[in-house]
């Protein structure tokens, strides 16, 4: 049976990605997929059992018995990971770096990508992550890799664990985010990249709703079967 559309969004983190893929999924009507929560849950999960990131092995073990799904509750995702709620568990600042170094191990990259593609293989789907485009669904109907300068990226981060109640410096908002980006971008497997055929955009100084009307400009201009069914809100 042919797929419904699959739309693809990757970008470094900060880009403003998660904010905008949600968005888009709920003008498209489809399902919002935030892969980079996968890798989050995942590096939780191996750090709370004290494995360490680098043992292959023992990774391979872990994710035998491990159990990662999303729910809703209350009309909002969120993410299970062997039987805990982590949603918020995994958005403390120093998570990103964890999800960052755990994502770069082969078995880790294995067993998500085969879950992500079985979440998105009946398409109606918004996949946001990192290699999203490249390596998931290489033949998503849309691709798009969302940019901002890493000033603009750190201040947003920084907004972002502000509202969470983390206070934290710009500085070392911004010192993590450019760890993270070297780290992403340098791994040896499915780094992070623009897709050939994806579309940039560069956020700097755009909001999110004039990058969300983009993408549906972009989507409509690129044809297909998508069908855009609510305006904005
Ligand atoms: O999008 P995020 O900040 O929640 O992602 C956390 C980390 O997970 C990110 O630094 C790299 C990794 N990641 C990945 O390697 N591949 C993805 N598709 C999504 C995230």
């Amino acid at each position: 049976m042919k797929r419904g559309p699959i739309v693809a969004i990757d970008g470094p983190s900060g880009a403003g990605k998660s904010t905008v893929a949600k968005q888009l999924a709920e003008r498209l009507g489809y399902r919002y997929i935030d892969t980079g929560a996968m890798y989050r849950g995942i590096g939780w999960l191996a750090r709370g059992k004290g494995v360490p990131f680098r043992a292959c092995d023992s990774l391979d073990a872990l994710l035998k018995s491990a159990s990662l799904f999303f729910e809703e509750r209350n009309g909002k995702a969120r993410l299970i990971v062997n039987g805990t709620d982590v949603t918020d568990l995994i958005r403390k600042p120093e998570m990103g770096m964890v999800a960052s170094d755990i994502s770069a191990i082969e078995p880790v990259r294995r067993w998500l990508s085969a879950l992500q593609r079985k979440l998105g293989e009946q398409g109606n789907a918004v996949l946001e992550g990192r290699d999203m485009g490249t390596v998931v669904f290489p033949d998503a109907d849309h691709k798009f890799f969302l940019t901002a300068s890493i000033k603009e990226r750190a201040k947003r981060r920084a907004e972002q664990l502000g509202d969470k109640g983390d206070a934290v410096e710009l500085d070392t908002v911004m010192e993590e985010v450019s760890r993270r980006d070297w780290n992403d971008s340098n791994r040896a497997i499915a780094p992070l990249r623009k897709a050939d055929d994806a579309v940039e955009i560069d956020t700097t100084s755009m909001t999110i709703s004039e990058v969300v009307e983009r993408l549906i400009r972009e989507i409509r201009a690129g044809g297909g079967k998508i069908e855009v069914i609510s305006q904005e809100s």
